[in-house]
């Protein structure tokens, strides 16, 4: 059998995870937020008309941070159109997905739904056709306790105390010809540091996030990055990353090698980023937010088929398959690999749109990267320890000098709970693999247990009527004798696997 070795030294912390690596987002777009977390009359809907069969699916994600509302929308949004009366509220068209976009959900209503589902606004703000004076309107209506015109409307439209949203986004993929006031870096760069400056001088608690480039593949990746952070580098604390990924050529176990293209994209940001930082002699560090990452491919053909001009319509529905849980447990493997400098991710997006969650009228289930989300946030908390993995390798385009490994892991230390959790994933498709760890650091560690996420066909996919299909199980087969862990990881398999202090 191939063997694969895990080494780790409970001295080499890499970082304390910063619990928002386990974001997500709800965008205006098709049915995420009408008829996904918010329908009025549905059975399972409360006085705010939230659908609470959507909210406890959210919950037991376990998501701290949802950014909203955009997204392209966010481009050409009018947030004032969304709060006040909803019988006053207008109908607008919105460019950037064609539809109308009917304001029956608003900024006051998603603050009311984070505080339902345990989590915390993300914010973004219109950098595209619109600029500073509505950023300024936006935080003084959220932000400021009152006194003020938008602080007053606030509180005239129902809530007394501020919203205190401290995380914004300054615009969204302003390096994309595709939206709606689209920049240069050096208008863009010049534009968010104006607007945090004045964001800032309004609340000087905030935290910003700049935005970087739609893809790593952007014809102006890395010139970009390096021009916005040297206009905005003192009015920013992040800049964003976006990635998805696609199985258009049907061949798996490339598609599964893309969490490689997610490090090295990561690794080439921070490369930009500390560039800059040399250049200024800056004390401050930028970090990162990779507030948009997902698979997104299934739906390219139906979404054709979409006649403009119509609310909500089923936009983005990716039904996702076994495979592409494989490839969210890498990926979020790899953001926890950078922990030091990834301090924010957004799963994008959270029901229905390329989401973990589906819905329809008559009920909500888990897709299959619901699996793996859920069991990386709700137990990777704590900090990761530098983890070394040797692995055999296979050939593949998205890895260093052609090599990909088939063994993905991650080590992190539970603080609270005196716990040990591997998050491991086997991405051959024909072969088990055996890993083992020395935990002789860890004397009296046993595995408390191992849950194991696999399926023998990489396209099994969950649906309303077999919502099961892929579902977690209990692995099995590990031994921790003699300070040696040593699991074996079935083919194509995602493994969680719990050690405590017996
Ligand atoms: O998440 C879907 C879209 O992908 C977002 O609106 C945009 O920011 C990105 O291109």
């Amino acid at each position: 059998m191939k063997k694969a070795e895990l080494i780790i030294d409970r001295q080499f912390v890499l970082s304390e995870i910063d619990k928002r690596l386990y974001g997500s987002f709800v965008e205006h777009l098709g049915r995420c937020v009408y008829e996904g977390i918010y329908q009025p009359g549905h059975r399972t809907a409360d006085e705010h008309g939230f659908r609470q069969d959507v909210a406890a699916l959210v919950r037991d994600l376990n998501v701290p941070v949802v950014r909203y509302p955009g997204g392209n929308f966010v481009s050409g949004y009018h947030w004032e159109d969304g709060v006040g009366p909803k019988e006053k509220r207008p109908l607008r068209p919105d460019l950037a997905w064609r539809t109308i976009e009917s304001n029956q959900f608003g900024l006051d209503e998603f603050m009311d739904w984070t505080k339902q589902t345990d989590t915390a606004p993300m914010m973004a703000v219109n950098l595209g056709s619109r600029g500073i004076e509505d950023a300024k309107h936006l935080i003084e209506y959220t932000n400021l306790p009152g006194g003020t015109y938008y602080s007053d409307l606030r509180k005239k439209n129902g809530h007394a105390a501020p919203h205190n949203i401290r995380l914004w986004c300054l615009g969204n993929e302003m390096d994309g010809p595709w939206q709606e006031g689209h920049k240069t870096a050096d208008e863009y760069g010049r534009l968010a540091e104006e607007t945090g400056k004045a964001m800032r001088l309004l609340d000087p608690s905030i935290k910003t996030v700049a935005c970087g480039s739609s893809h790593f593949y952007m014809p102006t990746f890395g010139e970009w990055e390096y021009t916005v952070l040297s206009h905005c580098y003192d009015q920013v604390d992040y800049i964003s990353m976006h990635q998805y990924f696609a199985n258009r050529d049907n061949d798996s176990q490339t598609f599964l090698a893309n969490s490689d293209l997610m490090d090295q994209f990561i690794e080439a940001v921070i490369s930009v980023c500390d560039a800059v930082k040399a250049k200024r002699h800056a004390g401050k560090k930028i970090n990162i937010s990779f507030d948009e990452w997902n698979v997104w491919y299934h739906s390219g053909e139906q979404d054709k088929a979409i006649e403009p001009w119509s609310q909500h319509p089923p936009l983005l529905e990716d039904v996702y398959n076994f495979e592409d849980a494989l490839l969210v447990a890498s990926s979020l493997i790899t953001l926890l690999r950078h922990a030091d400098r990834v301090k924010i991710a957004c799963l994008a997006q959270l029901v229905n749109v390329i989401a973990p969650i589906m819905t329809s009228d008559t009920g909500a289930w888990k897709q299959t990267i619901y699996h793996p989300f859920a069991l990386i946030s709700n137990h990777g908390r704590g900090h990761v320890l530098h983890t070394l993995v040797n692995s055999p390798v296979f050939e593949s385009c998205h890895g260093r000098d052609g090599k990909s490994a088939y063994i993905d892991a991650v080590v992190v230390e539970n603080d609270d709970e005196d716990a040990l959790t591997i998050f491991a994933v086997n991405k051959s498709l024909t072969d088990d693999i055996e890993l083992s760890c020395d935990l002789r650091q860890y004397e009296g560690y046993q595995v408390s247990r191992h849950v194991l996420l696999h399926h023998e066909d990489l396209k099994a996919v969950n649906t309303q009527t077999a919502p099961d299909t892929v579902a977690p199980q209990e692995g099995s087969g590990s031994s921790s004798d003699g300070g040696r862990l040593s699991v074996v990881l079935g083919k194509q398999s995602f493994h969680m696997i719990q050690l405590r202090k017996m």
